[in-house]
């Protein structure tokens, strides 16, 4: 499918839905929501989230999606639409964006070849002799430099083609996989015996384990789980047409993210707790290759192979379609303002990203000070830059006019304000806190660094 411009575009509305829901459900939703849940406040979390994703997300994905939607082009080219000059200041914005997104890969697409390993190895077992060995082996070293390999160049093989045919499709296929596989894996869950204490450590409410951090951690949480600021989500509401609503786009979105996210502490406490192996302290990543790795041990052969391959293949396949979002914006902007082919800008983009991920395969601690404090500060940056130019650079109607033109409600009324007043409040206090070194000053593990949270690192200084 392209447009009258030529361009690629959506071939469905639910093509666009499950597209931008696979590029926000990732690493954040599965390995950093549940055990974030469970030691700040438990269901008093999960409703913290909620409220905030209505406050902060859906405003936050309602402004990215407007600015992609109404330019029709890649993140630098979309401020020189929306500017109507040729090379506005604001292009270094979008050079920001897609250098952030592709940075942000470099990494994360190490991690994603991580859990594909373990995809192989838990079909039979690999792991089982030694779980502590095989798990050091995988994260970093020849083996994490030839998986993050093979996810790049998978990456490569899905963005080669036009969106409608590559992005669209593998998200046709693997959101709605991944939802069925976790869907099985939380009543298979329920299946099982003494989960009891697992249900109560996920959810038991408990306010008064709120302080400020908690707060900071429940924002974080869902700035990296919408992945907004980063331009992915824009690049992708430039291939809607015109007409497609944002508001609802952006409400259904957001709320699949929580909603999954709350699955997935049902899927993994229960577990965790009738093997007896709740509680052990760990967070992030480290929960998955340590804890819920030694669950399907104990599960025994056949079920533990079936069940533990069925788990990483359902984050390989969340992770896999963030990873794709993370990578389009460097292409667009290749393709449109350098007129390269797409197949071309495909390559070079993907080798590129491979090549700055090498020291990270190589080295877990590079890695882990690549995604620490500093990934938070420019996630939020990106966020502010977003808020600003929608609340601050644009007029308020023209503003308004982006948000509620085409199909679905008209909720600019709300929303403007919150992007042009609470955003831009909020994330200068949280720029501040996460250059002031944010973990200790939040008090612990609830201000903890989008990386420490995400995947258990723990983050310099604390
Ligand atoms: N949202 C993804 C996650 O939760 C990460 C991501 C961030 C993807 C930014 C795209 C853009 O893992």
């Amino acid at each position: 499918m392209s447009d009258a411009a030529g361009r690629g575009q959506w071939a469905t509305g639910i093509g666009f839905i499950l597209a931008a829901m696979g590029s926000a459900i990732g690493f954040g939703s599965i390995s950093r929501f549940p055990m974030n849940a469970a030691n700040n406040g438990g269901a008093a979390f999960v409703l913290l989230y909620g409220i905030v994703m209505l406050v902060i997300g859906i405003p936050m994905l309602i402004a990215e999606f407007s600015i992609g939607r109404e330019a029709q082009k890649n993140v630098v080219g979309a401020f020189d639409v929306l500017e109507r000059k040729p090379r506005s200041r604001w292009r270094l914005a979008g050079i920001f964006f897609f250098t952030l997104a592709a940075f942000f890969l470099s990494w994360y697409s190490v991690i994603s070849g991580w859990v594909l390993r373990y995809v192989f190895a838990a079909t039979t077992g690999a792991y089982y002799d030694d779980p502590t060995g095989y798990q050091f082996e995988t994260l970093e070293g020849p083996d994490a430099l030839g998986w993050h390999f093979v996810v790049m160049a998978m990456t490569f093989v899905v963005l080669t083609t036009s969106v409608s045919k590559g992005i669209e499709r593998l998200n046709l296929v693997l959101m709605p996989a991944l939802f069925l596989i976790v869907a099985g894996l939380v009543v298979y869950a329920l299946t099982l015996p003494n989960v009891g204490p697992g249900y109560a450590f996920y959810l038991q409410p408990d306010f008064s384990a709120f302080t400020i951090g908690t707060f900071a951690a429940v924002i974080g949480q869902t700035f990296f789980s919408l992945g907004v600021g980063m331009g992915a989500m824009m690049t992708y509401a430039s291939y809607l047409p015109r007409q497609a609503s944002i508001s609802r786009n952006a409400t259904i979105i957001a709320l699949s993210t929580l909603g999954f996210a709350f699955m997935c502490g049902l899927m993994v406490f229960p577990l965790l707790s009738s093997f007896g192996l709740l509680g052990t302290g760990v967070a992030g990543l480290d929960l998955i290759f340590g804890p819920l790795a030694q669950a399907f041990i104990a599960m025994g052969a056949p079920l533990g192979l079936i069940v533990g391959t069925l788990f990483f293949l359902a984050t390989f396949f969340a992770a896999f379609t963030s990873v794709v979002s993370l990578a389009e914006p460097a292409i667009a902007y290749v393709v449109e303002e350098h007129g390269v082919q797409r197949k071309r800008a495909a390559l070079l983009v993907c080798a590129l990203i491979y090549a700055a991920g090498i020291i990270a395969a190589l080295s877990s601690d590079v890695l882990a000070f690549e995604g620490g404090a500093f990934v938070d500060m420019l996630l939020i940056l990106g966020g502010l830059l977003i808020a600003l130019y929608v609340g601050w650079r644009t007029p308020v109607d023209v503003a308004r006019a982006r948000m509620d033109s085409g199909a679905g409600p008209k909720v600019s009324a709300f929303v403007l304000p919150l992007v042009r007043y609470v955003m831009p409040a909020i994330l200068v206090v949280l720029l501040v806190f996460s250059i002031v070194g944010s973990p200790c000053a939040l008090g612990g593990t609830a201000g903890g660094s989008l990386m420490a949270q995400t995947f258990g690192v723990p983050v310099l200084g604390c």
